[in-house]
């Protein structure tokens, strides 16, 4: 399939970059090509020079209903009517509250906030303060936002600070640890008593989509339960996503704080903290967490209809069947043309590049992927009409049906053969 010009995108883009930095209001855009959307509509989006695309990166995964959600925007839209924000408590806010927590089950209190990098500073903050400690102990290659104390790159097991204008000592609290080590863990916090908590991406989407290995979110439970340290989960891709309580249903092992993003309001702004009402009430008590935007009407609109959907009608199933065909088919086509296409994670957001098959289990195992070929190929994909993320990860909607597989297998097919 070939797609027609992409002047509008180009005249648009020329003159965004009069605009804005780039041309873009996020830094992670910069790697994608330059391209103006103009709609989306369930799995696909279509740009201003009238070309499809069957979409796979889903705005960097909110969109875990698809695009342009009907029920989701209508809400959003009527009860917008009301206002925005007031600067104290709105009638959308229990229920909100409620829905939220009856659905994730295992927290007593949430904050809603707009972003998960955000929500990720509260837990930590709440965690210190609960503690009286300042440490942290996070895993390499998980990304927790993009502010100076956790924004961070590691390469050949040196971690630095990911950002030219970051205070490097801002990562000094932190203690970068291998995902899937046990044995590392138990030493790190064995040697030093200053950990407020750990906090973890259960799965590691941010690298590869590393899964946890059998047990091992359960021993960092067991640890912080012996040594007194908080357990933060970061769910803002793991929530609603892989599975409807999100990394807490699917791998049973339950945090004392979690923070949540992306899928919960149907692409809609909103993140959320969640915890024990012990750890939470101190936002009461001295600890600040503020936010002009938080729990809007149209966040808590969003909020409702997006769980009401995903409860009256759990497409998991769906999704999961859906991303273990796309899995095989990609390891096919690979086969078929030769290369050394691999992927792994969860059906619903998988991590797909050019390297040996076997499953790495963590970020140093990532070193011997082949990250600028797949990179090249997810630029061929967007020509012939695909929109994935070019560091890997594919995340899967309640949209994407058998039109949308035979569709993209078609096109990766198509962009294999041309990048031969
Ligand atoms: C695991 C994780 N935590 C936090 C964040 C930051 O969320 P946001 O981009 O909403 O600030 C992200 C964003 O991708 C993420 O993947």
């Amino acid at each position: 399939m070939s797609h027609r010009s992409r002047t509008r995108s180009g005249e648009i883009h020329q003159r965004a970059q009069q605009l804005t930095p780039g041309g873009v209001h996020s830094n992670v855009r910069l790697a994608g090509p330059r391209i103006c959307f103009e709609r989306g509509e369930g799995a696909r989006l279509y740009d201003v020079d009238g070309n499809e695309y069957v979409d796979y990166l889903l705005g960097q995964g909110p969109n875990l209903l698809g695009h342009a959600s009907a029920v989701v925007n209508d809400a959003v839209a009527r009860e917008a009517r009301r206002g925005s924000v007031f600067g104290a408590q709105h009638v959308l806010e229990n229920a909100a509250g409620e829905v939220f927590l009856d659905t994730i089950g295992w927290a007593d209190r949430v904050r809603f906030g707009l972003t998960g990098t955000e929500s990720d500073q509260a837990a930590l903050r709440l965690a210190r303060a609960a503690t009286g400690r300042t440490r942290f102990v996070r895993f390499e290659g998980t990304y927790h936002g993009w502010l100076d104390n956790v924004l961070a790159t590691t390469v050949d097991g040196v971690t630095a600070p990911g950002s030219v204008g970051q205070l490097a000592h801002h990562l000094d609290d932190t203690y970068f640890i291998p995902y899937n080590n046990p044995e590392v863990l138990r030493e790190t916090l064995s040697a030093h008593d200053d950990i407020a908590a750990i906090i973890v991406e259960p799965v590691m989407c941010n690298s590869a989509a590393i899964q946890p290995k059998d047990g091992f979110l359960a021993e960092i439970r067991r640890l912080c339960d012996q040594h007194g340290i908080v357990l933060i989960f970061d769910e803002v891709i793991t929530g609603f996503r892989v599975a409807l309580g999100g990394a807490v249903e699917r791998y049973g092992v339950t945090p004392d704080l979690a923070v949540y993003g992306k899928a919960m309001a149907g692409g809609w702004p909103v993140s959320a903290l969640a915890g024990t009402a012990e750890l939470m009430d101190q936002l009461t008590e001295g600890v600040v967490h503020a936010g002009t935007f938080n729990s809007s009407i149209p966040a808590c609109a969003a909020v409702i209809a997006t769980l009401g959907l995903l409860r009256d009608d759990p497409p998991y199933g769906r999704i999961e069947a859906h991303g273990s065909k796309l899995i095989e088919g990609i390891r096919e086509l690979g086969a078929a043309h030769q290369v050394p296409l691999r992927s792994q994670g969860l059906p619903m957001a998988f991590h797909v590049s050019f390297g040996e098959p076997e499953l790495v289990h963590d970020h140093a195992g990532t070193a011997g992927f082949d990250q600028s070929r797949y990179a090249d190929l997810t630029r061929t994909l967007f020509e012939h009409g695909v929109w994935v993320a070019p560091r890997g990860i594919w995340y899967v909607s309640a949209a994407h049906g058998e039109d949308e597989l035979t569709t993209v297998l078609e096109r990766l097919d198509a962009a294999l053969t041309a990048e031969a």
